[in-house]
């Protein structure tokens, strides 16, 4: 039997236990997953609600619910100090409510210190599971109703690629999908290799099959996940590379935007630009983190490029794809980096001009290779250096995201804007988001907006309404 038909079992087993529970509370118990990270947890936290659904929970965004799963993040440490703070305040909600229930899962729990750390100071927690076996939730839903202690379920690594459990998505007009599992570049400073375990692709007709299916309940915009697709398909036996896996998404009808998460540098090729450039589909966005603009720092940061390489890579595709946003990451404080690398990384951001950019003061991760180099920076230098990046990099966003303003481009609607009902947020294909007059109605189309005021990474606009 396949392992999702195992999984299909548990999920009707698990039933039964829900039933029991809510017998026992009195209503129909109710489940909220909290997620802490990346794209990659949000699409991990839709398949936990699935699950939940499927098995006779209300899904809520809500910790007052009676089941609480923290899907947790250990890219950098704070991150973790928010996981440990809101745990003490589930533990003061379950203090009142003896039959709350509360399950950590992901990068966090994959680190043997934070198991410990858990067991020892925070043994009120009911279940434990990692990234590599996620698929088994409903099995462990069942395991964690059949015994009173803390039941503690982590693997190492896996090359076990589980399809076709059910999935609750946020949005129905878009979705994530995993093209790819786990790194294997070890980034010096970074800890996804560890937690994530070693690079896995998906079959190419399981990502189509599986997109064709989300179009058909309505999705418009897909998002390919992966922490660096493009080295997409090296380990498949199909002969097959991230451009030509966009070239055959491109084909389904009825799909109408593709976007793409992360990108390494190294491994950008010109065939992905051409496929880009063709393109009447993928947005025109690409993600491209810089980590450093010293090649001395992306030496020790092993990231296998220099500061002439990347740059050169991000004019050319300027120059090939003209309206393109290109977004980046950078890390602050990484060991050794002196004032003199980050007036280097400054001028890749003054050069390139990043439409946006992720800023992050380094933090050192238990096991990585750079957690044991000497000449860790001191927390002065950090936030000098921070700032004065941070300054450089608002200003030239800007300048990129205003190239724009007065144009009419097309917005996916999103959502209600959070603070005045009588706006909705939509994000335009360079992934700028917009706020512009209108209702419910809208939410899930494609429409065209005037781009009336740019407000820094942001715009004001006007719907155009047709005639
Ligand atoms: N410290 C700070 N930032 C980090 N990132 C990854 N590891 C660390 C770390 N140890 C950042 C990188 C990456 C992003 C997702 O998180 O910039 O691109
Ligand atoms: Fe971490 Fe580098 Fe892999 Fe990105 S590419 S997940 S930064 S090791």
């Amino acid at each position: 039997m396949s392992e999702a038909l195992i999984q299909k079992d548990y999920i009707n087993k698990a039933k039964a236990y829900v039933k029991e529970y809510e017998l026992l509370i009195g209503h129909k118990p109710s489940a909220c997953v909290t997620t802490f990270g990346c794209q990659m947890n949000a699409r991990d936290s839709e398949k936990l609600s699935g699950i939940l659904l499927e098995t006779g929970f209300d899904v809520v965004e809500d910790e007052n619910a009676d089941f609480v799963i923290y899907n947790t993040c250990t890219v950098r440490d704070n991150a973790n100090q928010r996981v440990y703070g809101r745990l003490g305040n589930l533990h003061a909600m379950k203090k009142k409510n003896k039959n709350k229930k509360i399950a950590l899962c992901g990068c966090m729990m994959q680190e043997p210190s934070v198991i410990e750390k858990i067991k020892e100071s925070y043994s009120f927690v009911d279940l434990i599971f990692g990234t590599h076996n996620i698929f088994k939730f409903a099995e462990l839903l069942c395991r964690m109703f059949e015994s009173k202690g803390m039941i503690i379920d982590i693997w190492k690594d896996t090359d076990m690629i589980v399809e076709d459990l059910p999935v609750d998505r946020k949005f129905k007009f878009k979705s994530g999908i995993n093209i790819m599992f786990g790194c294997n570049n070890f980034c010096s400073y970074c800890i996804v290799p560890y937690v994530r375990g070693r690079e896995r692709s998906r079959n190419s007709i399981e990502i189509i099959s599986e997109i064709k299916n989300l179009v058909d309940d309505g999705v418009k915009e897909i998002m390919l996940l992966g922490q660096n697709v493009n080295s997409y398909g090296k380990n498949l036996e199909e002969d097959i590379t991230f451009a030509k896996l966009l070239e055959e998404v491109e084909k389904i009808e009825g799909l109408e935007r593709i976007r793409f998460m992360t990108s390494h540098p190294k491994d950008l090729s010109d065939e992905l630009i051409d496929v880009m450039k063709k393109s009447k589909k993928i947005c025109k966005h690409l993600h491209l983190p810089l980590q450093s603009g010293s090649t001395r720092i992306l030496e020790k940061m092993n990231r296998r490029y220099t500061k002439e390489q990347y740059v050169d890579l991000a004019l050319k595709i300027r120059k090939e794809i003209p309206d393109i946003a290109i977004t980046t990451d950078i890390i602050v404080g990484f060991p050794g980096e002196t004032n003199e690398d980050v007036d280097e990384t400054i001028d890749v951001v003054k050069t390139v001009k990043f439409d946006n950019a992720f800023t992050f003061i380094y933090s050192k991760r238990t096991g990585t290779p750079a957690a044991a180099m000497e000449n860790q920076v001191d927390e002065n230098t950090v936030k000098y250096n921070f700032d004065r990046l941070l300054a450089v990099v608002q200003e030239t966003a800007r300048e990129s995201v205003s190239k724009y303003e007065g144009m009419e481009m097309d917005a996916l609607v999103e959502e209600i804007n959070e603070h005045d009902s009588d706006y909705v947020t939509g994000r335009l294909s360079n992934n700028t988001i917009v706020h512009f007059k209108g209702d419910e109605s809208l939410i899930g189309n494609i429409v065209k907006v005037k781009l009336t005021k740019c407000q820094g990474f942001y715009y004001l606009g006007e719907q155009c309404l047709k005639n």
